[in-house]
């Protein structure tokens, strides 16, 4: 291993500490009684401009949840990064649709740059680095429907396993920060499908 690849590696793991995908499993659930799960439809107000119901999730990386998918492992989530920060190399075992609200945005592995109105279709099966451009104007916000878990890999390059997330992982990470923050928790339990 070269001394770049060794200095990617090192801040895929750092940044993965600041994170909460899991690396040891055992059977989780939502925590809710069958009678307390609804199948109706509903909505998600987020708010952009309360800084409170950003989840931390990276280094200068946040998300609002919109939905848990239990059923499937997705979840739907609005993303913020500040430019120059980035989300680590993970593979997707499901699709995802992206479309990019504000800001500068890319993929290592892509040629291509997000920009407001930028939409972006992932098969399951890739793996990719989010990068957050040096030259965005202004935090990146962006709207992703993941339809399931997605594998975090300790390299860029013929990685191998370092961290596991989805619908289920993320509603434990929000839930503690929503506890942690002094938010109502069990407003979360309506986004739980
Ligand atoms: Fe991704």
């Amino acid at each position: 291993m070269g001394d770049s690849e060794r200095e990617v590696d090192v801040s895929i793991l750092a940044q993965l500490k600041k994170s909460m995908p899991i690396t040891a499993f055992s059977s989780f659930s939502d925590g809710l009684q069958p009678n307390q799960r609804s199948r109706e439809h509903f909505i998600t107000n987020t708010n952009l401009n309360d800084d409170d119901l950003w989840v931390p999730y990276a280094s200068g990386v946040w998300f609002q949840p919109c939905c848990f998918n239990v059923t499937s492992g997705g979840f739907t989530l609005v993303l913020k990064g500040l430019p120059g920060s980035m989300v680590g190399t993970h593979y997707h075992v499901a699709g995802v649709h992206g479309y990019t609200m504000r800001g500068r945005w890319r993929y290592l592995e892509h040629d291509w740059i997000a920009e407001p109105g930028t939409y972006i279709y992932e098969p399951a099966g890739e793996a990719h680095t989010l990068v957050i451009t040096e030259d965005s104007p202004e935090p990146m916000i962006a709207f992703f429907v993941v339809e399931g878990g997605l594998i975090y890999l300790d390299k860029p390059t013929n990685g191998t396993f370092a961290a596991y997330e989805d619908g289920l992982t993320l509603l434990e990470l929000t839930r503690k920060h929503y506890r942690d923050a002094g938010l109502d928790a069990l407003k979360l339990d309506l986004l739980v499908r």
